[in-house]
């Protein structure tokens, strides 16, 4: 690793995001020795607080969200390099003084990681005023910039964002973060498709019925209702997760492991999504998403939705990918499902007509992590067949490794410059571009389908069920079955 001194610069360092995860993942890979031995964390925020109080916040916050990691003699040591610069974020002369307190407190060349963790309305004015105080120059080491989620608020907005941040730093320097990529389990995906080979041969149109993507989490919007109120589940979940998650599962191979090669093919395939009709959309609201506080009056904001979407390309041409994600749901799951196609021919007469099931493979991203695949075997002592599972569960597999948090790897990554688990901006645009259509759709055509409404604690509304029963299908939940109990 490279041994220059290095400064993580945390804007908005006063909110819920600095605490629950930047802080709990900088301090995992600190007691893990993978942090730069020279490293300082600075918290940038409006509050009037000093060191100690920001210090004493984190530790609080450590003590809420990751007791297990929490060790007092570490944390002593580790909150040594915290310090608090209190500014504006969006106010120039606030960044005047900034060189000069970083200059005293790293004394001598240095990186700079410099990670938005505010309301996206603070992006640009950041990056303008790092700008103006000339802090993106290169010349002493190097200067990154990660851009937390949500990147614009539909095409245009995305755009304006990228245009801002690139009339500053250059594409190379700036990470966009999607922490569903930095899940241990989706970067599986890759490995499990290209580190095998049984995998990749039925891996398309000729053996592939369907695919889905199931996202749903138990929790409701609780106080966060007026940011969602203005996102919804397709701003919130499927520009961003869902979509990134597809194009794992769905990609070409890459030609090798590096960012580019990598990023290149999940671009690809992003644009290779057919814009999908609205008659292939469900949207939903689960009953009481009203009465939060921070909802407007009547809001037609989805916290539910499900799509059929279909690749125009060679290997996935007439597969429909399914796609649901929404809160307020039974429980929290996400998995991605690949329905292999029924035996083109089967000569076990006594089952000819019973319900003969599709082999099943279950890539479950969370809370039980594994991949399982479903195929049929013949019922001792008995002519029928039943369903039965091969399963790898990383509890059991890799017992004693605990799997470490999203932020933990993509900080480490975006501290070694590695950018291949962070969205690229083509990928971001190619995805509002699918995204954008749909919501203006439901928003202003009389033809689109209805706002349903779903009960908390289901698995959503019935009409999602319906999207699959017009195609013969059925939603599958391939890891809630075979739950590591
Ligand atoms: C965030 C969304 O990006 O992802 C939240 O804004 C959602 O609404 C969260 O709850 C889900 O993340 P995870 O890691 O808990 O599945």
């Amino acid at each position: 690793m490279d041994t220059t001194a290095t400064t993580i610069l945390i804007f908005g360092a006063s909110g819920d995001l600095t605490r629950r995860k930047l802080i709990p993942a900088l301090f995992n890979s600190y007691r893990k020795g993978r942090l730069p031995e020279q490293f300082h964390i600075v918290g940038f925020a409006r509050r009037p607080w000093d060191d100690d109080e920001f210090r004493e916040l984190l530790r609080e916050g450590m003590l809420e969200f990751d007791p297990e990691a929490f060790t007092a003699e570490k944390w002593a040591e580790f909150v040594l390099h915290i310090t608090y610069f209190q500014g504006n974020l969006d106010t120039p002369a606030d960044y005047a003084d900034l060189p000069d307190y970083l200059a005293k407190l790293e004394n001598g060349p240095v990186n700079r990681l410099y990670y938005l963790a505010t309301a996206p309305e603070f992006f640009i004015p950041i990056v303008q005023n790092l700008g103006t105080a000339d802090m993106v120059g290169e010349a002493d080491g190097w200067r990154r910039l990660v851009v937390e989620k949500p990147f614009g608020h539909d095409l245009q907005s995305a755009q304006e964002l990228n245009r801002a941040i690139h009339a500053v730093f250059a594409e190379r320097q700036v990470y966009r973060i999607d922490h569903y990529l930095g899940k241990e389990t989706a970067q599986n995906i890759l490995y499990f498709r290209f580190a095998n080979t049984i995998f990749e041969p039925v891996w398309n149109r000729n053996y592939v019925d369907n695919v889905q993507i199931t996202v749903t989490e138990s929790v409701d919007v609780g106080r966060r209702a007026g940011y969602y109120d203005q996102a919804g589940v397709m701003r919130d979940m499927f520009q961003n997760h869902l979509l990134q998650l597809m194009s794992l599962i769905a990609m070409e191979p890459p030609t090798s492991f590096a960012a580019d090669a990598v990023r290149n093919e999940k671009a690809k395939l992003l644009q290779a999504i057919r814009p999908l009709p609205l008659s292939d959309t469900v949207r939903a609201q689960y009953a009481g998403y009203l009465q939060a506080e921070g909802v407007a009056d009547g809001s037609q904001t989805p916290t539910y939705a499900a799509l059929k979407l279909h690749i125009n390309n060679w290997r996935w041409q007439g597969v429909p990918f399914y796609l649901r994600s929404g809160k307020a749901l039974a429980r929290k799951n996400t998995e991605l499902v690949v329905v292999f196609q029924k035996p083109p021919h089967l000569m076990f007469d006594a089952i000819a007509d019973t319900d003969f099931s599709s082999n099943v493979l279950s890539i479950c991203i969370q809370p039980d992590e594994g991949i399982h695949l479903r195929f049929e075997a013949k019922a001792p002592d008995s002519t029928r067949t039943d369903s039965v599972d091969m399963e790898f569960h990383y509890k059991s597999a890799f017992k004693g490794n605990s799997l470490p948090d999203a932020y933990e790897r993509l900080l480490l990554d975006a501290l070694r410059g590695d950018a291949s688990l962070y969205t690229r901006s083509d990928s971001i645009e190619a995805a509002w571009r699918l995204i954008d259509p749909v919501i203006q759709g439901w928003e202003q055509d009389p033809e689109a389908p209805p706002m349903v409404t779903y009960d908390p604690g289901s698995w959503g509304p019935a009409e999602a069920e319906k999207l699959l029963q017009r195609d013969d299908c059925a939603w599958v939940l391939g890891c809630m079955e075979h739950a590591d109990s």
